[in-house]
This record gives C-alpha cells, sequence and structure tokens, in this order.
C-alpha cells in the first residue's frame, strides 16, 4: 500500500462534493448515490477528513472543540495524513475496481479552508500535498454554493455557535471560505463545477443530475 496510482488513469470516475458548512452537500451526495445506484452504477460514498476507521479518528481530533485554536499548519498536516492514508485504502481501490466515488470534501476544501481561511500560503499546502498524493485531483467537483446568510439560516440554531471546532469560527473566516472556494472554480471551471444551491433542494437535485449525468453519460 505505499505507491499511489496518480500515473495510473483510473477506470472509475473520482467526485467530490464541497461548499460551506449549511450548503447542503452531504444530503445532495445522499441523492446522487441514491440515483446512480437507481441506474445500476457500482457507488462509493466516502468522506474527508475520515472514511476509514484509522482516518475518523484522525476526524475525531481534528472536529473535536476542546482543543480550541489550533495552527493552521497543525490542521494542514492533519487532513492530509487522513487524506493519504484514505486515497491508498479506500480511494484508490475503489476507483481501480471501476466504481464511482462520491467523496464528501477533499483538498479544495483544504485550500478553502487551511488556506483561504486560516491564511496557510499557498506554496505551503502544494508542498504537502505534493508529499501526501502527488497532488491529485478529483475527476469531477461539485461546489454547491449560497450566500453565507442562507447557510447559517439552514443549519439553523442548533447548529449555530456549533458542535465541532471549526464551527466555532466566525463570519469573516466563512465568508474568505466561500471566496476560497470560488476562486477554485474560477481556476479550474472544467473541474470544479458550481452549482447554484440557494434554490429549492429539488432544483439544486436535478442541477447536480445534470451535471453528473453528463460526466457520465446518463440520461438526467
Ligand atoms: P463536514 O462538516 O463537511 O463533515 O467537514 C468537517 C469540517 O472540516 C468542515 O468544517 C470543513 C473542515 N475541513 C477542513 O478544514 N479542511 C479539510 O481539508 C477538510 C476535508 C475539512
Amino acid at each position: 500500500m505505499s505507491n499511489l496510482r496518480s500515473d495510473v488513469s483510473p477506470r472509475g470516475l473520482f467526485v467530490t462534493f464541497e461548499g460551506i458548512d449549511g450548503s447542503g452537500k452531504s444530503t445532495l451526495l445522499r441523492r446522487a448515490a441514491l440515483w446512480l445506484t437507481s441506474c445500476g452504477i457500482a457507488v462509493r460514498v466516502t468522506h474527508e477528513p475520515g472514511g476509514t476507521p484509522f482516518c475518523d479518528a484522525i476526524r475525531g481530533i481534528f472536529l473535536d472543540p476542546q482543543w480550541g485554536e489550533v495552527d493552521g499548519t497543525v490542521e494542514l498536516l492533519l487532513v492530509f495524513a487522513s487524506r493519504r492514508q484514505h486515497l491508498l485504502e479506500v480511494i484508490d481501490p475503489a476507483l481501480a475496481a471501476g466504481e464511482v466515488v462520491l467523496c464528501d470534501r477533499f483538498t479544495d476544501s483544504t485550500l478553502a479552508y487551511q488556506g483561504a481561511g486560516r491564511g496557510v500560503a499557498r506554496e505551503r499546502i502544494d508542498q504537502i500535498d505534493r508529499i501526501a498524493t502527488a497532488g491529485r485531483r478529483p475527476d469531477l467537483t461539485l461546489l454547491f454554493d449560497l450566500p453565507l446568510g442562507e447557510a447559517e439560516r439552514r443549519m439553523g440554531a442548533a447548529e449555530r455557535g456549533g458542535h465541532d471546532r471549526l464551527d466555532g469560527e466566525n463570519r469573516a473566516f466563512a465568508a474568505r471560505v466561500r471566496d476560497g472556494f470560488l476562486a477554485l472554480a474560477a481556476a479550474e471551471p472544467e473541474r470544479v463545477r458550481t452549482i447554484d444551491a440557494t434554490e429549492s433542494l429539488a432544483a439544486t437535485t436535478s442541477a447536480m443530475k445534470k451535471v453528473l449525468g453528463a460526466a457520465l453519460g446518463l440520461a438526467p
């Protein structure tokens, strides 16, 4: 398990779901999985940080509010430790088996949260990324975008101010993260497809199906 498949073209398709907290991406990912499965496609659903028991243990440390403020580079190292193991153990084997991998967050989240949000330099992120993943990117990324106020409204009072360590961050942080995601989409519009998530769940689901269906050659 020491090599990543960066030099081998995957047979499956690696699709990631991104967005700020409250964007609805996880609900949409579940809907995508149900839809693709009903079309007879082998789907692997997974998430970051996490995706294996070991990586979920890293996630537990990463998100535990008891640790309070943690240095951005330490966060970077934690998410990439999880990411490398997750790629080796789950993502690459699934792609090699021809599955469509639907992953809730990946390196774009690191660029948005640790980069744009925390201010960790892009050069430093790329350096660790090269070591951990050989600069691996998904085949397709669905970015569910909506204004902060709407995301907050959806998360509701129960989640606001939150249960995980990053939920405690302020509005300015969340605004930088959203802008970070939008900058990534602007830089790579072919891979990162922005989907307007302000509409109803039904409308967003149908927009998502269009993009995903086109990538997989399916009728929406
Ligand atoms: P989730 O709420 O989508 O499960 O993600 C957990 C939190 O972890 C979320 O606030 C975003 C954050 N995160 C990072 O800060 N960097 C990363 O690389 C990833 C994958 C997530």
